[in-house]
């Protein structure tokens, strides 16, 4: 299992919280950055992230800007990006189960750390649905028409 994150600022001090909780559970991952708390473009780290995440070795991808919204619209206009802003372990499982997200956005300014560890550790240990493949093949479809 391997994770590549992201942040802008808005998310960076989730991300660190995230990392630290990687590192003390031997989860590998890359972290696309952002280093500090001054202020960048979400957009940025939604697109390195996504890319990398299509790239491979990555299992999934966790973008994070304020809350959520900026950074998954930016990743899900790169091509074969599903990104799912969840906020739940719920909303978290079925991001995997029916969506067969590659991507999930957090909220640093609406999520809680415990809230997060959560989310992450419900999307890893869940496992995508194929009897919703009709519906991605739709999404894919979309793509195409709009060559985005
Ligand atoms: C940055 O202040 C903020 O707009 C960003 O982190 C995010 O919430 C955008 O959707």
């Amino acid at each position: 299992m391997k994770i590549a994150i992201g942040s802008d600022h808005g998310g960076y001090e989730l991300k660190t919280y995230l990392t630290s909780y990687f590192d003390k559970h031997e989860i590998d991952y890359d972290d696309f950055g952002t280093h500090s708390t001054d202020s960048v473009d979400y957009p940025d780290y939604g697109k390195k992230v996504a890319e990398a995440v299509l790239a491979k070795p990555y299992d999934f991808g966790i973008v994070i800007c304020g809350t959520g919204i900026g950074i998954s619209i930016a990743a899900n206009k790169v091509k074969g990006i599903r990104a799912a802003l969840v906020y739940n372990q719920e909303t978290a499982r079925l991001a995997k189960q029916h969506n067969h997200a590659n991507v999930i956005a957090l909220g640093g300014r609406t999520t809680t750390q415990e809230m997060a560890v959560k989310i992450v550790e419900a999307f890893m240990e869940s496992t995508y649905e194929p009897r919703h493949q009709k519906r991605l093949d739709k999404i894919n479809k979309i793509e195409e028409e709009y060559d985005v």
